[in-house]
């Protein structure tokens, strides 16, 4: 498992962490997301000892991290660091290598690699002459190339087409199905959504908010769509009926109702008083909603009380 474990760290004046601590296990997909300036950068290069914590402490299977237990990392960082002028097969091997792999083996690998991020052809091309996303295809068989048991990602989806992302999402997909953990931070909050088993959202270098996308989802809103055979203006009635819920949507046929307090089945109750209940629904919030309310001064109180 990876640990951080209260991490700070300034640069000058300015926090960008403020005792941060999560984990990711083993066989998951760890999202990290926040604004611009949020400290996601940061956090990965102290994972990578690039950078050293004011205080606080990353451990890796219990053990504080140090160079030998980073030869086990692999790192895509935000400015991707190829030489432009080797060649991307000579590349790939040259970094195995690096890491104490054997040539033949980093070789094999090399070749895998590029055949999953559909780069086979491009293999005795130089490193510049590929276009950005093609780079950056590269770069993250970089970090794979050694078979890492903990990948670090600086958003490694950014500037790649529909069939990159694809690419990359499957080549993730595989290793932490095979056991490894894999972290790396976004903007695309649908991606997010999509492929991560859990996420965390920073804010001004603090964690506000930490779980499986389900648990976040769920804890976030208690949104149901509700339709009930009545006389017109039975919405209202029921928001009124109850106390703590409130009319989010009303299309004059369904209704959403958000509950700030109570349950699901005092809603229910309350609808089936007014006529016969034909539709009801939790109503699945995005995280993209969620994230937009994490990082608001209203949201994040939401999320810290209901954490
Ligand atoms: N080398 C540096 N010197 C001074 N301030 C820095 C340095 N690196 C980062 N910062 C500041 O630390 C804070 C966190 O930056 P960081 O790069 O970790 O954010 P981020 O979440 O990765 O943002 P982005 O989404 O834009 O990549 C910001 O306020 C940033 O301006
Ligand atoms: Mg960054």
């Amino acid at each position: 498992m990876l640990e951080l474990d209260r991490l700070s760290r300034k640069y000058g004046d300015i926090v960008a962490l403020d005792d941060l601590s999560f984990t990711v296990r083993p066989g998951q997909m760890y999202g990290f997301v926040g604004t611009n300036g949020a400290g996601k950068t940061t956090a990965m290069r102290i994972v990578l000892g690039v950078l050293e914590p004011d205080s606080g402490e990353v451990r890796w299977q219990g053990r504080p991290v140090d160079r030998d237990v980073r030869r086990d990392f692999g790192y895509m960082p935000e400015e991707r660091g190829l030489y432009p002028k080797m060649r991307v097969h000579d590349h790939l091997v040259y970094l195995a290598q690096l890491h104490g792999v054997a040539k033949n083996t980093a070789r094999r690998t090399a070749d895998e690699l590029l055949g999953l991020l559909a780069l086979s052809e491009r293999g005795s091309d130089r490193v510049e002459s590929l276009s950005l996303g093609n780079q950056q295809r590269v770069q993250l068989a970089a970090a794979l190339v050694h078979d890492p048991s903990l990948l670090v990602l600086d958003e490694p989806f950014s500037g790649l087409d529909p069939m990159g992302v694809d690419a990359m999402a499957a080549v993730l997909r595989a290793r932490v199905d095979a056991g490894a953990a894999v972290v790396f931070s976004s903007h695309q909050l649908d991606l997010v959504e999509r492929l991560c088993d859990g996420v965390g959202i920073i804010r001004s270098g603090r964690l506000v908010a930490d779980g499986s996308v389900d648990q976040l989802l769920s804890r976030a809103q208690q949104r149901y769509r509700v339709g009930v055979d009545a006389a017109a203006g039975w919405p209202l009635q029921l928001s009124l009926h109850l106390p703590g819920a409130d009319l989010v949507e009303d299309d004059g046929h369904t209704a959403v109702v958000e509950l700030k307090s109570g349950d699901d089945q005092e809603l229910l109750d309350a609808a089936r008083a007014l006529g016969p209940v034909r539709l009801f629904a939790p109503v699945r919030t995005s995280l993209t909603e969620l994230f937009r309310e994490a990082v608001t001064d209203d949201g994040s109180a939401v999320l810290e009380e209901s954490a």
